[in-house]
Order: C-alpha cells, then sequence, then structure tokens
C-alpha cells in the first residue's frame, strides 16, 4: 500500500534521511523506533507531503501509495483523498477550542456522517465523551492524547500515522492507547506507529524498522526485533 523507496529528505541543505526504503501492506501495523534525531519524524512529515521549514523536502527517491507516487500530492489531499492521516508529535491540538470543536473541525475532510463518527470516536474513548464541552488546554496529558488520536479518526482515514502517542503518559495509560490502536487495526486501520518505547512497539507491530541518523539499520517481524541481541542493547535497555 505504502513503498517508500531510497527515500532521502533534508532541511535546506542538511540532509536527515539518507535513503531509506520500507513498506507498509494494508491492515499491518509497522513501527520506526530509533534514538533521538535518527529520523522517524522527518519521514512521517515526509509521508504526509507536509511543507518547510517545519517539514523536509524530498530531494532524492520515491513515496508510492497503492503504486503512484505522491512526491507531488498536496498535504490536504493526502488527508482528505488518500485518507492517511498524522497524530503529530506534541499532540498539537487547539487548546482555546473544546473538546467537541476540536473534533468537530477535523471532519473538514469527511464527506460522510460526521455525527456517526463522533460517536465512533466516544465509543472508543469514553472519557472524550464525557467532556466534550471542556476547554481542551484543561484536559489532562491522556485525555488531550486522546483527543488527537480522536480528531484524527474523525478525519475517516484509512491509514494512521502516528508520532510518539505515549509521550508523557503514565505506563498505565500507555498500555491503554496502544490496547486503542490494537482495536482500531483490528477494525481495518493501517498503523504506523513511531516510538520511543521500543519494547512496547515491537510487542503489539507486526513489523518494524530500526532508524539510526537518518539509515535503515534493521528490519524484521516485533518479534523477530524483540529478540535480536543488538536490538536487545541498543534499544531495549540490554534486557
Ligand atoms: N524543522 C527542522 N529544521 C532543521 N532540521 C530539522 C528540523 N526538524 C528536524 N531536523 C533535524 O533532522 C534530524 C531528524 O530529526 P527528527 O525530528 O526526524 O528525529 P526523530 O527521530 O523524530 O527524533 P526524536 O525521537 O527526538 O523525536 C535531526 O538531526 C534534526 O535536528
Ligand atoms: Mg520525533
Amino acid at each position: 500500500m505504502l513503498s517508500v523507496t531510497n527515500l532521502k529528505a533534508a532541511y535546506g541543505k542538511i540532509e536527515a534521511l539518507h535513503g531509506i526504503s520500507f513498506h507498509v501492506e494494508r491492515g499491518e501495523i509497522v513501527t520506526l523506533i530509533g534514538s533521538n534525531g535518527a529520523g522517524k519524524s522527518t519521514t512521517l512529515k515526509a509521508l504526509m507531503r507536509l511543507k518547510p521549514p517545519e517539514s523536509p523536502i524530498v530531494t532524492d527517491g520515491d513515496i508510492l501509495f497503492n503504486g503512484e507516487s505522491i512526491l507531488n500530492t498536496e498535504a490536504h489531499n493526502v488527508v482528505g483523498k488518500l485518507r492517511m492521516t498524522l497524530v503529530p508529535e506534541g499532540r498539537q491540538i487547539f487548546g482555546n477550542l473544546t473538546v467537541l470543536e476540536n473534533l468537530t473541525l477535523a471532519s473538514w475532510s469527511n464527506p460522510g456522517d460526521s455525527r456517526r463518527d463522533l460517536d465512533h470516536v466516544c465509543g472508543i474513548f469514553p472519557r472524550l465523551a464525557e467532556r466534550m464541552k471542556q476547554r481542551s488546554d484543561t484536559l489532562s496529558g491522556g485525555e488531550q492524547q486522546m483527543l488527537a488520536v480522536g480528531r484524527a479518526l474523525m478525519s475517516k482515514c484509512s491509514e494512521l500515522l502516528l508520532d510518539e502517542p505515549t509521550m508523557g503518559l503514565a505506563a498505565l495509560l500507555m498500555y491503554e492507547m496502544f490496547r486503542t490502536l490494537k482495536k482500531l487495526n483490528e477494525e481495518g486501520l493501517t498503523i504506523v506507529v513511531v516510538e520511543q518505547n521500543a519494547r512496547l512497539a515491537l510487542n503489539m507491530a507486526d513489523r518494524g524498522y530500526v532508524l539510526d541518523t537518518g539509515e535503515i539499520v534493521a528490519e524484521g517481524t516485533g518479534a523477530d526485533l524483540l529478540r535480536s541481541p543488538e536490538i536487545k542493547a541498543a534499544y531495549l535497555g540490554g534486557a
């Protein structure tokens, strides 16, 4: 479904991705792991076709979506036509708007029945349903993350990219978030998740890729990567 070949991407003159290749099949959960600055967020932003200066310019290689290059596709069409949506690093919800307003705004790209989608999101995150009229900046960190994912679901995406969805969450909420993602995946959503908690991500994912300073240095099934001595030593605290 998604096929990235020899992708190079740069911020100005600084190359952040040095020719990475990976693929994501429909219905999979794929995780990208790697240390700070490895290029994980850069990869997701390139996939979404977001523009500089926050996002990189692709200088070489290709991104194919169902076999067709999307290098010239605008970000709003990535969301609206390809139905691929990003939950960005740091959530980026509108703090001065209510939960309901954040969710409703996100249905711009959704030609369908947004009332039904709202009910779907409330079913997944009952905690949001109780807080529809609350200003979003007064939500707890965990609730804000639920809102960020809920907002993405309002765009009726079939592929969801998530950048560090468990950032700042207590362990219990981390597991809850991953259980929710697994459930959404079982309902048919394809998921690409960037995660600092490599063990958690590899446990959930069908396959994973390890990024290191702009290159993919390992790939395999979640189970294989969890067993690899090199991955254990470098990313799983040696255990
Ligand atoms: N807007 C930007 N302008 C210039 N350089 C950037 C920009 N964003 C990221 N970079 C650089 O690109 C490289 C990859 O950064 P990226 O944010 O993709 O890493 P990451 O793997 O997501 O790291 P982290 O785990 O810390 O979020 C880094 O060297 C970073 O300094
Ligand atoms: Mg990042």
